[in-house]
Formats: structure tokens, sequence, C-alpha cells
């Protein structure tokens, strides 16, 4: 099977790496060889070993031997384009690429299905972890309810540096920069819009249905502060970057915001670049994925199991259930309840309502945060109000 690969960045020169180290495991896994034909990139690389980079586009679209395409380019310009043209030519794509599935993945999934290939993309929610297939091949005998998780690892890498080793933000983000963790901007990690296209993968495997991203509430780690996260140590809680998608009452829900996991809950104690994923099923319960979330090999490994996955299923298109939803039927999460962490300036009044637990900092006299019961955004601002001598500073979710 002749292969090419678009984009020779982190990602797709490990791809380039690992067919090459791992070719005999191959030939076994797939009963031919795989040889990379064509690498699209606009970069020169004079010193690679391989030899067959091309600048046009239509190297690849125009070899008829070439029957399954990398796409590890990243944004959804030119990737879009090239991956639909490519598909409706009868080559199969795999990808890495979260923004373009996230964006077009239902119309790409069910182009595919129409020329009876396949869009695969294994890679583009937790590196290295095997979450994709099983979503849409293991936990199809029933519903799921819930699916949460820390799903990038440059922010659960940056926040297990800040506060467990004592490095600074920027410092962190420098480092996993350096270990090719980060997107090309890596203000889509640190506010949050990589997990956010990530849990709208996972809600349409979950539930069936494409989440619009730009319904889906967006928060990122630029606003923990170390007083939150000292109130964290003290409670018992670490602090995570989630994202949490379900089924509300009022339509498909989903969200990403740094939250509090207690330090009971598996999610807890993923550090690192590690990502975990819950899945809640009504009949199965919780079932976990962890590994590495971000990094050239691992990811590099997800893709090459689907270029695998896709010799192995030529002219066979894997069914992934995904539809076009509409928007407007996305929940908001006004009915569901959440507990929340709040932080607040000043003396604490002798009696809080709906709360559980009311703590104060050892270093300034002039705040005091609580734990709240569960209650919806709107009884959360109620709560917030009726504190009236009291600001709000700062706010966060308890999961788990
Ligand atoms: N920037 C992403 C992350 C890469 O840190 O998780 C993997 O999708």
């Amino acid at each position: 099977m002749k292969i090419a690969i678009m984009g020779f960045g982190v990602v797709g020169s490990g791809v380039g790496e690992v067919v090459t180290k791992n070719q005999d495991i191959l030939v076994k896994k797939c009963g031919e060889p795989v040889e990379i034909a064509h690498i699209l990139d606009l970069r020169d690389f004079p010193d690679s070993d391989f030899k067959c980079f091309t600048k046009d586009f239509n190297d690849i679209l125009s070899d008829p031997e070439v029957g399954v395409v990398v796409e590890t380019m990243g944004g959804v310009n030119p990737a879009y384009d090239f991956t639909k043209k490519l598909l409706l030519a009868g080559k199969q794509v795999v990808t890495s690429n979260k923004e373009l599935v996230a964006t077009h993945g239902t119309e790409l999934i069910k182009i595919a299905r129409e020329n009876n290939i396949n869009y695969l993309f294994e890679a583009s929610v937790g590196g290295g972890i095997p979450i994709i297939r099983p979503m849409y091949s293991c936990l199809t005998a029933g519903e799921a309810t819930d699916v949460f998780g820390i799903l990038n690892g440059t922010t659960n890498y940056i926040l297990t540096q800040m506060f467990q080793c004592g490095e600074t933000f920027e410092n962190a983000l420098k480092a996993a920069q350096q270990k090719g963790y980060a997107e090309a901007d890596p203000t889509a990690d640190v506010e949050g819009f990589d997990t956010c296209r990530k849990i709208a993968i996972l809600a349409a495997l979950a539930f069936g249905k494409a989440l619009d991203c730009k319904g889906i509430s967006t928060e990122g780690i630029t606003k923990i502060t170390a007083e939150d996260v000292a109130y964290a140590e003290k409670l018992g809680y670490s602090i995570k970057l989630i994202g949490h998608s379900t089924k509300a009452e009022d339509g498909i829900y989903a969200a990403v915001f740094p939250a509090f996991i207690p330090k009971n809950n598996p999610l807890a104690g993923i550090n690192d670049v590690f990502n975990g994923i819950i899945v809640k099923g009504e009949d199965l319960g919780d079932v976990m994925f962890y590994g590495r979330g971000a990094g050239k090999l691992p990811t590099a490994n997800a893709v090459v199991a689907d270029v695998v996955d896709a010799i192995k299923h030529k002219n066979v298109n894997i069914i992934i259930k995904w539809e076009e939803y509409n928007a407007s039927n996305q929940s908001q999460g006004e009915s569901l309840k959440y507990a929340y962490y709040v932080r607040f300036k000043g003396v604490a009044p002798s009696n809080i309502p709906n709360c559980k637990i009311v703590a104060f900092s050892d270093k300034n006299d002039d705040e005091f945060a609580v734990l709240t019961e569960e209650m919806s955004q709107a009884q959360l601002e109620e709560f917030k109000n009726s504190l009236k001598n009291n600001q709000a500073l700062a706010q966060m979710r308890i999961v788990g």
C-alpha cells in the first residue's frame, strides 16, 4: 500500500518515523508493506531521510497507487478542501486534526460512507489513547449518559508544573512547546479551544449528534490563581481542565471549564501530559481511558493504527453514527446542577446557606472560600447575590 503524508510537523514526522521503524510489524498487521510515496509540506527538509517531498497537493491526488492519506496539517484550511477532494477521489484519509473533525466531521464522514471508504480520526482526541474506536465500536450496546475528562496534554502539563513543581506559567508553557505538546498557537490549549473541539468530537460519538463548538461554553486555565490552588490543596482537591458532555433535559450539553476534582477521583491523579477520559453508560457504569494525550510518537502511533485499519477495510465503510444537530437544540446547561467552589473577598458571614464547607486562607484574612451544595447556574447567581457584602473573586465547578 502506498500512502502519503500531508503536513510534516511534529505528528506528521512522527508518522514517518513509526512507519519506517515498525515496517515489519506493519507488514504482519496489514498483510502488505506500507510505503510512504509522497510527503506534502511547503517547507524544505534537506536533512530528512525521506526523498519524496512535494509542495503540490495534486501529486497525491493524481497518484492512482496512493490508497491512504495521512492528514497532519492541522487547521481547517486547506486541510478541509484537500480531505474532501481525496475522499471524493476514493482515497481513505486518516487524521489527527481535531479542528477539522469538530468543524466538518459530519460532511467528511458522510462522503467517506457514500464512497465506501473511511475517514478515521483516532489521534484527534487523547493523543495515543485509544478512545475514538472504543466509542464507535465497543461502547455501542447501550446509551452513554456522560463523557468527561482531561483532554489537553499541554494544560495538564502546565498545571502540574506550576502547582506541583513551582514553575511559572510562561516557563511551563515554553517546556510544553519544546516537548511538542502545544498547538502552533498555544492560545488554543490554554484558553480551552482545543479541549472544546475534542469534547465536541466525543459528544458526537457518544450521542450521535455533531455539536457546534461556538455553542460550547469554554473557559481555559489562565484565570486560575495560586490562591485557588491553595484552597484546593487544603480541601483535598486537584484542579484540572475538564471537557464535559451530557444529555440534559433540553438537549445535548457540552462545556469546558477548570474544575475542582476530589483527590479520591482517578482524574485528580492524572498529571503531566497524560489525559484521562471517563465514559458513563446506563448499564455500563464508568469506563476510564488513560494515556499520553499529546506528543510526537504517542500521537503518531494512533495515526498509524488508523492507517492499518484503513488498509484492512479497503472498500468497507466502518459505520460511525454521527449526524447533524441543529445548534439551537444544543443545551446551555440551565437545568444541570453542579456543586461549586467559590472564593469571596471580605469577612465570612456567620451563617452561609447552601454550603457544605467554608475554608479560610492561611495568608489572607480578607477572603474565604466555600464549597456549595449542588445547584443550577441561576441558583449559583442567587447564592452569590445573597452574600452581598462579599464580592465573588473566583468560582469553579466540582466534578467527580
Ligand atoms: N495541543 C494538544 C494537547 C495536542 O496538548 O493536548 C494533542 O491534541
